[in-house]
């Protein structure tokens, strides 16, 4: 018999999968988590992809460890470089992964040009040009990469006028003047939501892949009648590679991110 108690295992190359653990916890409550953010080497955009797979494969080694039950890449840039890697070498346990919300955003905003602001790496990767061809050939598509707002998110700057400067600098590479829909393209921006929205203004809608990332691994949990329902305590461990420091701000932006 299955033990559907088995935690699920979310990572992400820092704070940013906590957005998607709050989501996750929302959805399933009765599920036990295990959040594993690898702030020590945060971030992942700027690397190469054998870099990030080789940090990613450590990661799942580490809950394979720990028996989880489905792996959860909280992360757009470890998606796009390790999730094929992954999924070939644990092939026995589930491997769900993120990507920039683009097919949302296209469907839901008919009109205007559609912003993703990810990390270099997604940007580039074949599977984010393969999105673009797939559900965007013919709209507008401006691109952004914004290493600096990862960086504000993992010192733990989610709010407050360094932030909002922080978001502005992003947005002046850009002409964003016929923009409609943003899709944030990385877990750390979901954290700045509120702000990029304050900024735009009004009639600009922000699209993120967390909700349907969610929704997937429910989905898959479901489909394998594993999915635990019955009502408990659950348990949420929250490690990072930087330290102790970093799992106490990782638990501020969870309760954080609950009120968004
Ligand atoms: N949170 C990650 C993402 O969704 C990447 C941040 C980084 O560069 O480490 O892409």
């Amino acid at each position: 018999m299955v033990d559907k108690s088995r935690p699920i295992g979310i990572f992400d190359s820092g704070m940013g999968g906590i957005s998607v653990l709050g989501e996750a916890i929302r959805w399933l409550p009765t599920e036990n988590f295990i959040y594993y953010g690898d702030s020590a080497n945060a971030p992942y955009g700027t690397k190469t992809k054998d870099e990030v797979i080789k940090l990613s494969e450590a990661i799942c080694e580490h809950f394979i460890a720990r028996d989880v039950k489905a792996i959860v890449i909280a992360c757009n840039t470890a998606t796009s470089a390790a999730a094929g890697y992954l999924r070939d070498k644990y092939p026995q346990i589930p491997v769900i992964g993120i990507e920039p919300a683009l097919k949302p955003a296209v469907e839901t905003m008919s009109v205007g040009a559609v912003l993703v602001m990810a990390t270099e790496m997604t940007l580039k990767e074949e599977k984010f040009l393969t999105l673009c061809d797939q559900v965007a050939v013919e709209r507008k598509v401006l691109q952004l990469a914004c290493p600096s707002l990862v960086k504000l998110v993992e010192s733990g700057i989610t709010e407050g006028e360094e932030a909002e400067l922080a978001i502005r600098a992003c947005l002046n590479e850009v002409d964003y003047s016929d923009v409609k829909a943003v899709v944030l393209g990385c877990t750390h921006f979901v954290f700045l939501r509120e702000m990029v929205k304050n900024v735009m203004g009004e009639g600009v809608e922000i699209f993120d892949g967390n909700l349907g990332t969610v929704k997937h691994l429910l989905q898959v949990l479901e489909e394998r009648n594993d999915h635990e329902t019955t009502r408990h305590e659950s348990t949420i461990e929250i490690i990072n590679s930087g330290g102790m420091d970093l799992v106490l701000q990782s638990q501020r932006l969870l309760n954080l991110y609950k009120f968004l």
